[in-house]
């Protein structure tokens, strides 16, 4: 059975995550979408508040299964018996921090694989920071984020 986990903040979830939950899923048999922590970022959603997010509007997904981890993203993996690391990919300055995360994690297990996936076109420009600057202001956040979650995130604010 090939499994990839697709990491990340989550902070929250947008359409651009949900695009590249969907297209893995249809590339392996079993896609774990992983909360973990950036030590770089404060999260305004609680890990807990973040995983609900995820699994309301991944529910439909039969092989998508959501988790959350503190530590390292490699330890998760070898607990879950699994070498693939899904990353999406937006635009060049994006690959530069993503290429070094792929060698430190192969650094740390060799075994493991990065594989990038290119965002859509139509999400190129889109990011959780985005989101949440919007939703701060009463922006518009229809088509960014998945619908089911789009309240809770202008709640938030
Ligand atoms: O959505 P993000 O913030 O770009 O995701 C980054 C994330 C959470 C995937 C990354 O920070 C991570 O893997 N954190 C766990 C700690 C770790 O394994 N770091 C990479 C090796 S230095």
């Amino acid at each position: 059975m090939r499994t990839a986990v697709y990491p990340g903040s989550f902070d929250p979830l947008t359409n651009g995550h949900l695009d590249i939950i969907k297209r893995s899923s249809k590339l392996f048999d079993k896609v774990i979408v992983t909360v973990l922590t950036n030590s770089a970022k404060t999260p305004l959603f609680s890990t807990e508040e973040r995983l609900e997010l995820i699994r309301r509007t991944t529910k439909h997904l039969p092989n998508v299964e959501v988790a959350a981890f503190s530590g390292l993203l490699v330890d998760f993996a070898k607990q879950n018996q699994c070498n693939v690391l899904i990353k999406g990919l937006r635009v060049v300055s994006d690959f530069e921090y993503e290429f070094q995360m792929a060698l430190a994690n192969k650094n740390q297990m060799p075994e493991v694989e990065t594989m990038f996936l290119p965002t859509a076109q139509e999400y190129m420009f889109l990011s959780s920071s985005i989101v949440k600057e919007l939703a701060r202001y009463h922006g518009d956040l229809t088509g960014l984020v998945p619908k089911e979650i789009e309240q809770d995130i202008l709640n938030k604010f």
